[in-house]
C-alpha cells in the first residue's frame, strides 16, 4: 500500500497506520473527535500580514538563501533567487521583514546603497557568535544586497516591505534620510537620486518600520524607559512623504509584561504621543536536535510551543490599561521552533536546522493561534524564511527545497483577509511524561464569502482522529481537504527527496449536513466547505 492509499483509506475510516521507517504498524485505535465552526461569533478580519516572514543579514538567509548573485548559475532575477520569489508568490507571502534581527542595531543603511562596487564590506554582527566560520564569506558583509535589493526582492514576490531601523548605534536622523532614500518623491532629494541610480526611481512606498529590535537585549540593553525615550526621539517628527507609515515598537521577549507595561505606561501616561502601530513580540520555542527527539519530547515542545496563546492575551491584557481604545496591535515578528544547530545543509548557515513534521505542527497551531486572535494580532513573521530557524526553504548552491513549514503556509494560505469565526474542537487529550498533557485536537476558522476554511492540527503522534465538523446553521454543498503528514513525525525534505512531505488529498465526507474526516496522527490539515 502506498502512502497516498493510506490517506484516503484513512479518510474513509480505516484504522491502518504507515509506521516509522515505512514499516507496517499494527492498526491504532481511532480516537473520536468533533470541530465545531460557530459562523455566528465572528471574531474579526485575519490581516493577510499574519502571514508574513523574517530575513536578516545572518549565515546563509541573504548571501546564498535569498542573494544568489547576477552571473549565478542558479536561475536568478538580477540576483535574486528565482525558485523562492516563485515559492513566496504561490503562497501570497504579504509581508518580508529586513535586515534583522539583532543585526539591524549594527546596521548602516547607507554602506547597502550606491554602485555596488563601490560599497563598503563591513564585519557581519553574527561574525562572534558565528562559531568555526573564521574563513567563511557569512562574517564579513559585502552589502550588496541592500535596501534596494531588498525592496526589487519583495516587489517581485509581491510582498511589502518591513524594515527595521538601527536605534543602538544611529542616531534618529540617519533613521529620517532611510525613509527619505525609501519614501521622498522622484527625483526631489539627493537620496531619492540615489535609489534611483539604485534602479528604482519611483519610491519604494515602505509602510511598516521597526523602531530598533530586541532593544532589551541585542538591540541596546536598554531599559523599558529608556527605549521609550528613543522612541520618542526616533518617531515624533519622522517626515512621511504621504506614506501612511506603520511604526512597529520593540517589544517584549516572550512572556516579559513589565516590558510592555514600562514602556506604555511612559508613551501613553503623563505625556502622551501617537502610540505606535504596533507592538513587537518574539517568541521561540527553544528545543533539542532538530531531528533526534521522542515523541515525549515532541510533545513537550508542542507544550512549549502553545504558550504562544497565553504570551499574546498577556501582553494584550497589560496595554488594554494604557490603550483603552485598542489602537495597538501586536506584531509576533519572530517565531518558530529554534532547534540546536548543526543539521543544516551548509556549515555557515548560523542556527541553520533541517524541519520536520514537528517543526510543521508547531507552526501550523501557532498560525491558528494569530487565527484565533486576529482581533489583536496585525502582523507576524516566521523567523527565518530559508537555512535558518524554523525555515520555509533550504538552498544549497542550485539546490532548494520547500520544507514542510512551506507547506503549512500553503494550506493556510486561504485564511488570509477572511473573516476569524470561533471553533470548537474536543478530542481525547494526549498524555505523557510525568504526568503531563497536551490536547489532542485545535485548529482555527474563516469565512470568505460563501466559502469556510477550516485549519487543523492533530498532534497526536500514534493515534488517527476520527473527526466529525459541523456548522449549526449552515448546510455545506462541497468540501475538499488536504492533509500535510509523513511516515512518522520525524519525516523532513532532503535535495535527495524534495518531495517526502508534501500535502495530500484527504478524503472528507458530506453526511447529514456534517463532515466526517479521519486526521491521520501526527498532521495537519485544511478543508474548504461550500456553503
Ligand atoms: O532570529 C535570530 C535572532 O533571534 C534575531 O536576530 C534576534 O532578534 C532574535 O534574538
Amino acid at each position: 500500500m502506498q502512502r497516498r492509499d493510506f490517506l484516503a483509506a484513512a479518510g474513509a475510516g480505516a484504522a491502518v497506520l504507515w509506521a516509522r521507517a515505512g514499516a507496517w504498524a499494527a492498526p491504532a485505535a481511532s480516537a473520536a473527535a468533533r470541530a465545531t465552526v460557530l459562523l455566528d461569533e465572528p471574531i474579526a478580519t485575519i490581516a493577510p500580514e499574519i502571514y508574513g516572514h523574517f530575513t536578516e543579514n545572518l549565515g546563509g538567509v541573504i548571501y546564498g538563501g535569498v542573494w544568489v548573485g547576477e552571473r549565478s548559475p542558479t536561475p536568478n532575477f538580477g540576483g535574486i533567487r528565482r525558485a523562492l520569489v516563485e515559492k513566496l508568490r504561490a503562497i501570497h507571502a504579504p509581508v518580508i521583514r529586513w535586515p534583522g534581527g539583532c543585526f539591524a542595531d549594527s546596521y548602516d543603511w547607507r554602506d547597502g546603497v550606491g554602485p555596488p562596487a563601490k560599497r563598503p564590506t563591513r564585519t557581519n554582527f553574527w561574525a562572534g557568535s558565528a562559531r568555526g566560520l573564521h574563513d567563511a564569506p557569512q562574517q564579513f558583509d559585502p552589502n550588496r544586497f541592500g535596501t534596494a535589493e531588498f525592496c526589487r526582492f519583495c516587489r517581485l514576490s509581491g510582498a511589502r516591505p518591513y524594515l527595521a531601523a538601527n536605534v543602538r548605534s544611529l542616531p534618529p536622523l540617519v533613521f529620517d534620510q532611510w525613509v527619505e532614500y525609501c519614501n521622498a518623491p522622484a527625483g526631489s532629494t539627493t537620496w531619492a537620486r540615489v535609489r534611483a541610480a539604485d534602479g528604482s526611481a519611483a519610491p519604494c512606498g515602505v509602510e511598516y518600520w521597526g523602531i530598533g529590535n530586541e532593544s532589551w537585549g541585542c538591540g541596546g540593553d536598554f531599559t523599558p524607559g529608556e527605549y521609550a525615550a528613543e522612541y520618542r526621539r526616533f518617531t515624533s517628527w519622522v517626515p512621511r512623504y504621504g506614506v501612511p507609515l506603520k511604526l512597529i515598537a520593540s517589544g517584549p521577549n516572550a512572556d516579559d509584561v513589565a516590558w510592555t507595561t514600562g514602556f506604555f505606561e511612559n508613551i501613553l501616561g503623563r505625556r502622551p504621543i501617537a502610540p505606535p502601530f504596533g507592538w513587537s513580540v518574539h517568541n521561540y520555542t527553544f528545543g533539542g536536535d532538530a531531528l533526534r527527539f521522542t515523541a515525549g519530547q515532541a510533545y513537550a515542545e508542542f507544550v512549549r510551543g502553545f504558550s504562544t496563546e497565553k504570551v499574546l492575551r498577556d501582553h494584550w491584557a497589560a496595554m488594554g490599561a494604557f490603550d483603552r481604545k485598542r489602537r495597538v496591535k501586536l506584531v509576533v515578528d519572530e517565531y518558530g521552533a529554534w532547534h540546536r544547530g548543526g543539521t543544516a545543509p551548509a556549515a555557515e548557515d548560523i542556527f541553520g536546522q533541517q524541519i520536520t513534521m514537528q517543526d510543521a505542527i508547531l507552526t501550523a497551531f501557532t498560525l491558528d493561534i494569530f487565527n484565533r486572535n486576529a482581533d489583536k494580532v496585525a502582523l507576524a513573521a516566521c523567523a527565518q524564511l530559508i537555512n535558518c530557524i524554523n525555515s520555509l526553504f533550504l538552498a544549497r548552491g542550485a539546490e532548494f527545497l520547500t520544507t514542510p513549514n512551506y507547506h503549512v503556509f500553503d494550506l493556510y494560505a486561504p485564511h488570509q483577509g477572511a473573516q476569524a469565526v470561533r471553533a470548537e474542537f474536543a478530542a481525547p487529550e494526549i498524555h505523557f511524561g510525568r504526568g503531563q498533557s497536551f490536547w489532542g485536537l485545535n485548529g482555527s476558522a474563516s469565512r470568505q464569502g460563501g466559502v469556510v476554511t477550516l485549519t487543523m492540527v492533530n498532534p497526536n503522534q500514534s493515534t488517527p482522529a476520527e473527526t466529525v465538523l459541523a456548522l449549526p446553521g449552515a448546510a455545506v454543498r462541497a468540501v475538499s481537504a488536504r492533509v500535510l503528514t509523513g511516515p512518522d513525525i520525524h519525516a523532513h525534505n532532503t535535495f535527495a527527496q524534495p518531495d517526502a512531505v508534501a500535502p495530500q488529498p484527504l478524503a472528507a465526507v458530506r453526511e447529514g449536513g456534517r463532515v466526517r474526516c479521519t486526521l491521520p496522527p501526527a498532521s495537519v490539515t485544511a478543508l474548504r466547505m461550500t456553503l
